[in-house]
């Protein structure tokens, strides 16, 4: 496995491997690998000859106090993890390689913003993220050209927001999605589960227990989703949380009529300092 840090160096190797009929599936990350990743990883190199998985914490798509500088940066753990999941190359640039104004090139101006989807539920909450979200990964879009892309559903919104620029700017790429890994407990692996201690980690498993609580309501008939949403986040303040919303909508996150068939249930609670989202899929 390689760890490649240029965009010129990455731009070779891939061109080498199109150069010898080999498709390339692409797996974007800031890091801090978890099983939920490996699986990524897994799916990708089942989907293509060559998997590149890219780390970078993206400045664009954190907030003012947000927690940027204290995302952890693990980057050897990381490249081991990959190395054994198969893996064939890591892409790690700096942040001055992916925003080169700081050293004095280009402009860093360009961004791509998505109206309306990005700016409901996390992206109320996260001013800006989305379009952060969207430009980085336009960015890397255009460094490694991937053939196919993996994306986790637990990101459901960002998940729909890529698929909406990939289709409005005609990005040559496949969007596949995985579905959400969760721990034996229910708790959605995260990247910030790591700031969690291991009670609070048994105690998250409430989050995913107040979805399946919703989806079981909603298959007795009950439709009234302002009252649904209401208890359960009734339930989790009192269970210790502090909710930020839980939204029931459609699939494309569009408030739901009453005889939808598919829907979303979306949760995004605070544990302390840490903000956890997750979101399961129904269909009635
Ligand atoms: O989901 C993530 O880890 C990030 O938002 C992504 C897609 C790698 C863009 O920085």
């Amino acid at each position: 496995m390689q760890i490649i840090h240029t965009i010129s160096e990455i731009r070779r190797l891939v061109a080498a491997y199109k150069q010898e009929g080999k498709t390339i599936g692409f797996v974007p990350t800031m890091g801090n690998l978890h099983q939920g990743h490996l699986e990524l990883v897994k799916m990708a190199l089942s989907k293509s000859d060559i998997v590149i998985c890219s780390i970078f914490v993206n400045p664009l798509q954190f907030g003012e106090g947000e927690d940027f500088e204290q995302y952890p940066r693990t980057l050897d753990k990381d490249a081991q993890k990959l190395k054994l999941a198969g893996c064939h190359i890591v892409f790690a640039p700096a942040v001055d390689e992916m925003y080169p104004h700081s050293k004095g090139s280009g402009c860093d101006q360009s961004q791509i913003i998505i109206p309306d989807i990005s700016d409901i539920l996390e992206g109320a909450a996260r001013p800006g993220h989305f379009t952060g979200v969207a430009t980085v990964v336009a960015k890397l879009f255009n460094m490694v050209q991937p053939d196919k892309a993996v994306f986790g559903i637990k990101d459901y919104q960002q998940l729909q927001v890529i698929k909406c620029f990939v289709q409005d700017l005609c990005f040559p790429v496949e969007i596949l999605s995985h579905s959400i890994v969760r721990e034996s407990n229910g708790l959605a692996m995260s990247s910030r589960n790591a700031f969690l201690s291991a009670e609070q980690k048994q105690q998250a498993a409430a989050i995913y227990q107040a979805l399946k609580h919703i989806e079981s309501q909603i298959h007795k008939g009950i439709r009234d989703y302002a009252a649904l949403q209401q208890q359960a986040e009734k339930q989790l303040n009192i269970q210790g949380f502090r909710t930020d919303y839980i939204s029931i909508r459609d699939v494309d996150l569009n408030m739901p009529e009453t005889e939808s068939k598919k829907l979303v249930i979306l949760a995004a609670v605070y544990l302390g300092n840490t903000r956890l989202i997750d979101n399961l899929q129904i269909s009635t």
